[in-house]
């Protein structure tokens, strides 16, 4: 390793791109990230921060620019911490988050040869997330809100974003607005002062809005104003709830809620079903891409009619509601019960009874199948990915196909070579869920190497 020094300033050429979209540069063999750079960029370079294994740095002056570079359309983009590819023309996006996939699946699930079919990415790559959490906090006298500057909790305030959908803009903006006229303070995290905490706005296909507003207390003045104007002004919100969260912590939703306008859910379309989903439940954030992912999942599974399926990690039962369509029985598996109510009352809405659901951890539940033959299983866990004992039931029974639907490819690589022995990995789809960040949704088919 050279003997880097903070502050020093060297001239470099970025080589990579690292996982969260930084540029690499090299000094004798050891690494630099340097935000803002693009492979084959120059730049004079100021060394921030030098660990064991790599070091950070801050562009002082680009010496050239790649071809494949373009203006943010965001203006705040730079400070911003929401977006981080946005600089990146978006088809090299796509190519970045396929070769990001391919390397970490090899580097960390040791697969050679990864049959990566394609990377679906979006027609516009904009305005696409239907579930938004923005900060409020205090700026002197002034409530504000926006987002987070990158890595620190400071407020830049909201004027525009290009990913969120734009009545979610207006509504925090008017929301922010009203605060500050009904005299409601941001909450301050230092000294846990204030009442306005986060305000969270979901949306379905139909732009029909549930605000969700987080306050450090249940009763403040200015509370039944605020809801009143808010959705004068707003006909498509049709629910405001409030959540009460007192706890000092970064966790942004408290255990406490009541409606304070309107209904309590909203009910979304995926593939032609119906689907309700609370303030609390996960539901996945971008509508178009969901309906590609969802229908991967089900050309995977390839089900006949006669299956018995299990849909572990189900949520509000998305994925299993559509497998029962296709197959014989499916058997859902969900960790939080109130996300099991809402999946029992999504799988009445749509008229199916040919699914059951269970609540608990999918690790321990699938041990209670022995006397039914399971044909097909879904997986779509959180980020961390798979318990290993989980694996190594879906092996020890033999199960002859695995779909495995994943927003990590680290710990998804992970869980691949725990199956690979038993399973081949038959062929990923990778699903651009989130543009100009770099993340990315993978979906992979697994069979049996047995065959049976
Ligand atoms: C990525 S979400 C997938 C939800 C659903 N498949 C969908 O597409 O909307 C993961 C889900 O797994 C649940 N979960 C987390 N750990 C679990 C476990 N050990 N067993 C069962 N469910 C779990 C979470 O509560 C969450 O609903």
């Amino acid at each position: 390793m050279k003997n880097m020094k903070m502050k020093e300033k060297i001239q470099g050429t970025c080589v990579d791109l690292n996982h969260q979209g930084m540029g690499v540069v090299k000094v004798d063999g050891f690494p630099i990230f340097v935000d803002d750079m693009l492979i084959g960029e120059v730049a004079e370079i100021k060394i921030e921060k030098v660990g064991k294994s790599y070091a950070q740095g801050t562009v002082l002056k680009h010496l050239n620019y790649s071809t494949w570079r373009v203006r943010p359309i965001c203006p705040v983009y730079e400070e911003c911490g929401g977006c981080n590819l946005m600089h990146l023309k978006y088809e090299k996006q796509l190519e970045f988050k396929k070769k990001m996939a391919m390397e970490t699946l090899k580097r960390i699930g040791h697969l050679e040869n990864i049959p990566i079919r394609e990377i679906i990415g979006m027609e516009e790559p904009y305005y696409y997330r239907n579930k938004v959490q923005i900060p409020f906090s205090m700026d002197t006298n002034q409530t504000i809100c926006g987002f987070y500057k990158k890595k620190s909790h400071q407020i830049i305030r909201l004027e525009k974003c290009f990913i969120q959908s734009r009545l979610a803009t207006e509504i925090a903006k008017y929301i922010c607005q009203l605060a500050n006229e009904l005299i409601i303070p941001g909450y301050n995290e230092k000294d846990g002062r204030g009442i306005l905490r986060h305000v969270l706005i979901r949306n379905n296909v139909n732009y029909q809005y549930m605000v969700v507003l987080v306050t450090r207390e249940k009763n403040f003045a200015g509370k039944r104003e605020l809801v009143d104007k808010l959705v004068a002004k707003f006909p498509a919100i049709k629910s405001v709830i409030q959540n009460i969260n007192k706890e000092s912590t970064n966790v942004i939703l408290g255990k406490k809620s009541l409606v304070l306008n309107g209904i309590d859910q909203l009910t979304d379309t995926l593939c032609e079903t119906k689907f309700q989903f609370s303030y609390n439940s996960f539901f996945q954030t971008n509508h178009l891409q969901t309906e590609k992912l969802y229908n991967r999942v089900l050309e995977y599974a390839a089900l006949s009619g006669t299956e018995v399926v299990i849909d572990a990690y189900c949520g509000v039962g998305t994925i299993g509601i559509l497998l029962a369509k296709k197959a014989k029985k499916v058997y859902g598996i969900e960790i939080v019960a109130e996300a099991v109510t809402k999946a029992i009352d999504n799988a009445k809405l749509n008229k199916m009874n040919n699914i059951e659901f269970i609540c608990g951890k999918a690790e321990i539940e699938i041990e209670k199948f022995t006397n039914t033959a399971i044909d097909v299983i879904v997986l779509d866990p959180p980020r961390k990915g798979c318990e290993t004992s989980l694996i190594e039931v879906i092996k020890a029974k033999k199960i002859r196909r695995v779909v495995y639907v994943s927003c990590n490819v680290a710990t998804l690589a992970r869980d691949l070579e725990i199956f690979s022995c038993d399973y081949l990995v038959r062929e990923v789809t990778l699903i651009d869920m989130f543009p100009h960040t770099s993340e990315v949704e993978c979906v992979c088919k697994l069979t049996n190497r047995a065959g049976n």
